[in-house]
Order: C-alpha cells, then sequence, then structure tokens
C-alpha cells in the first residue's frame, strides 16, 4: 500500500462490510440489504443514490441500532471513532440494538438525520426539551449550559428568536424549520458521523439549498463525515464527493462524483445518468426511464441482479453469475461483467 493510501485509510470513520439485513416474514425472506460494503472517511459525503426500496435506509439504520425485530443484520459495520476505544474500531452490529454503548453512540457520535421531520420529532414535548435531552444524554453540561448550548444550536441552523422558539412545539414551524431543528438535535453532540436520509425531500428548491448549505457548513467546522441518502441526482452534484450506486440491496458502483458524472460504468449507473436533466448523457433533454421495475425484495434474480432491465446483458454470463464488486481502474469500482470476469458469489 501506499503512503497515501495509508494517510487515506487513518481518516476512515465509518466502514460497512458485507451487511446484509433481512427480515423473515410469514411470506418469505425479505433481503433488504444484500451485502452492501462501502467505507466513508472524515470530512467528506458520500451520497447513496439508488431506486426506492434498494436498501438506502436499511443500511444506514443498521448502523445505529435502528433494525427493529424481526430484522436482523449480518458483517460488520466498523466505527473508527478515535475518542474510544483505543484507536480500534467497533463494529456497531455487536451491539444489542437498545445496549447502552448504542445508545451512548446513537444520537452522539453517529446522528441522522431523517426523512420525515414530522415523525422523528415529538408532537408533545417542546423543542428546546428535545434538544436538551440529547445534550442530557451524551454531555456533561449542567441544565444551565445545555439551555445555552441548545439557543445556540437553534441560531446556528438559522432558527431566529431562539430562547423563544425553545419553548415551542413542532407543529408550530414550517416544514423547512423542523428539518433546521432536526439538524440541530443530530448536530448537538458534534458526531464523528452523519447519515442524512432524504433530507430535503419535500422541501421547496430554495429551503433545499439553505438545508444542505447548512450541513456542509456545520462539517467543514467538525470535518464529521456524511452520508448523503438521495434519489436526487442534481443534489448529488452539488453536494457529494464521492457517490455509491446501491441496486436490489447492493452497492453496484462507487466513484468520486465527477467521475460518476462524466463517464458512470455501471449500465445502472448509466441509465440513471441518462434521466438526469443537463446531464452530457442525456439525450436532447428527452429523459430516459429506466425499462422495468426493481425485482420485489422477495424475489431471488440469479446472476447479475440487474440483468432483466440491462440492454448489454450478456446471455450465459450476466443471468448466470454474480458479479464480483471490484475496482477496474484508479476511479472505479464496479459490480459488472462487462469490465472483465471478476467472480462474484
Ligand atoms: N420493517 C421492514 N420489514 C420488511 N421489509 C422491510 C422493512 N423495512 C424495509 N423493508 C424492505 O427493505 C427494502 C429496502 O428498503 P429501504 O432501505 O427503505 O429502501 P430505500 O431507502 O432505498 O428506499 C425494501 O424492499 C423494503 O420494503
Ligand atoms: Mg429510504
Amino acid at each position: 500500500m501506499s503512503e497515501h493510501t495509508d494517510d487515506r485509510e487513518r481518516d476512515v470513520v465509518l466502514e460497512l462490510r458485507d451487511l446484509h439485513v433481512e427480515y423473515p416474514l410469514d411470506e418469505g425472506l425479505v433481503r433488504a440489504v444484500r451485502g452492501a460494503s462501502y467505507k466513508v472517511y472524515r470530512d467528506e459525503t458520500l451520497a447513496l443514490v439508488g431506486e426506492s426500496g434498494c436498501g438506502k435506509s436499511q443500511s444506514s439504520y443498521a448502523a445505529i441500532g435502528l433494525i427493529q425485530p424481526p430484522g436482523r443484520t449480518r458483517g460488520q459495520i466498523l466505527f473508527h471513532d478515535d475518542r474510544d476505544n483505543g484507536g480500534e474500531p467497533i463494529d456497531l452490529l455487536s451491539f444489542e440494538r437498545n445496549s447502552r454503548q448504542m445508545r451512548s453512540i446513537r444520537g452522539g457520535r453517529i446522528a441522522m438525520v431523517f426523512q420525515e421531520p414530522m415523525t422523528a420529532l415529538s408532537p408533545v414535548h417542546r423543542i428546546g426539551q428535545q434538544i436538551d435531552e440529547v445534550l442530557r444524554l451524551h454531555t456533561d453540561l449542567d441544565k444551565e449550559a445545555r439551555f445555552t448550548r441548545a439557543c445556540e444550536l437553534l441560531a446556528q441552523v438559522g432558527i431566529p428568536d431562539a430562547e423563544q422558539r425553545y419553548r415551542q412545539y413542532s407543529f408550530e414551524f414550517s416544514g423547512g424549520m423542523r428539518q433546521r431543528i432536526m439538524i440541530a438535535i443530530a448536530l448537538a453532540c458534534r458526531p464523528a458521523m452523519l447519515f442524512a436520509d432524504e433530507p430535503t425531500t419535500g422541501l421547496d428548491v430554495t429551503i433545499q439549498a439553505q438545508i444542505l448549505d447548512l450541513i456542509a457548513d456545520l462539517q467543514k467546522q467538525t470535518k464529521m463525515a456524511v452520508v448523503l441518502i438521495t434519489h436526487d441526482l442534481a443534489v448529488v452534484a452539488e453536494n457529494a464527493d464521492r457517490v455509491a450506486v446501491m441496486y436490489l440491496g447492493r452497492i453496484v458502483e462507487l466513484a468520486d462524483v465527477k467521475t460518476i458524472y462524466l463517464s458512470p460504468r455501471h449500465p445502472y449507473t448509466i441509465a440513471l445518468m441518462r434521466s438526469v436533466i443537463g446531464s452530457p448523457l442525456a439525450d436532447d433533454g428527452r429523459l430516459a426511464t429506466i425499462r422495468g421495475t426493481v425485482p420485489g425484495p422477495l424475489e431471488d434474480v440469479p446472476g447479475c441482479p440487474f440483468h432483466p432491465r440491462c440492454e448489454k446483458a450478456i446471455p450465459g454470463v450476466c443471468n448466470v453469475r454474480m458479479p464480483a464488486f471490484r475496482p477496474i481502474d484508479d476511479k472505479t469500482t464496479v459490480a459488472c461483467h462487462l469490465y472483465g470476469d471478476g467472480d462474484g458469489e
């Protein structure tokens, strides 16, 4: 390994290794995540993209112990937090969902901004109390210091009259303001790792840009690693350093944002890019749709899971063998038989 790579490896904050999330249901086994692997580094934003249902949320919930029974996980989620454990990574999947360790990490060192702030915020507690609760759980601050910090946080996320707003309830805020409060709660303890799961879906474009700028500003200050989950590829272009494309529970392509836009390799990524307005791959503004649909979570597709929808599928290969996820040059890692004969499962 080169010196450069070693330096980079020191900055890994979170690493998924062959993560599986499954739900044994009466109808069969739902395989929500089917062997996802990625690393995310300090001070970077990794965008996780892919059609709805491909496991973006579930793979992130696993890291903060939010997979509810009968759901179960396999693989490893290694968290490198130099504040604990003498620099050794800890495997988050080794903790029980509601163990003391998981509760101390969730909302503290690893935080999440959810898609729907209305369900994530309590309707019966004042906003201030909800921020106070996080600070009480994760810091040694006394009551007065917590109040000061909560007001600072509200101001920091752009909520004016913080002391007055502290005493209000979530229904008294607009959608954009609620999302700001969620961010204040998520960032209250200066997490090393932030998952932002569709943080701006449903907000209008101006507010969307403000929220994403806010996350970027806070990232600049704290150097946190961010996993940004979004189906909006315009948001990705503006905000991500690297992009991981998910399909049916796996990462199928991973590269820096420029490479993903200018030379996507996986036929699925190419199809996604063709559907983006302004992409060099879109034909004259005519937006392509990807043929077919994502297989259901109970379905088991032999070979490459994308082959039934793939224009370039090689008969006898793609419908038979799963391609390995491997680097094909110094920029792109991809799981596709078109780029050589990496044997998969
Ligand atoms: N509690 C659950 N029980 C059974 N299946 C689930 C549950 N939660 C999610 N799934 C399934 O897991 C798959 C991945 O879901 P999700 O991670 O939410 O996708 P995404 O965030 O990419 O839209 C979907 O097929 C979904 O139906
Ligand atoms: Mg989701």
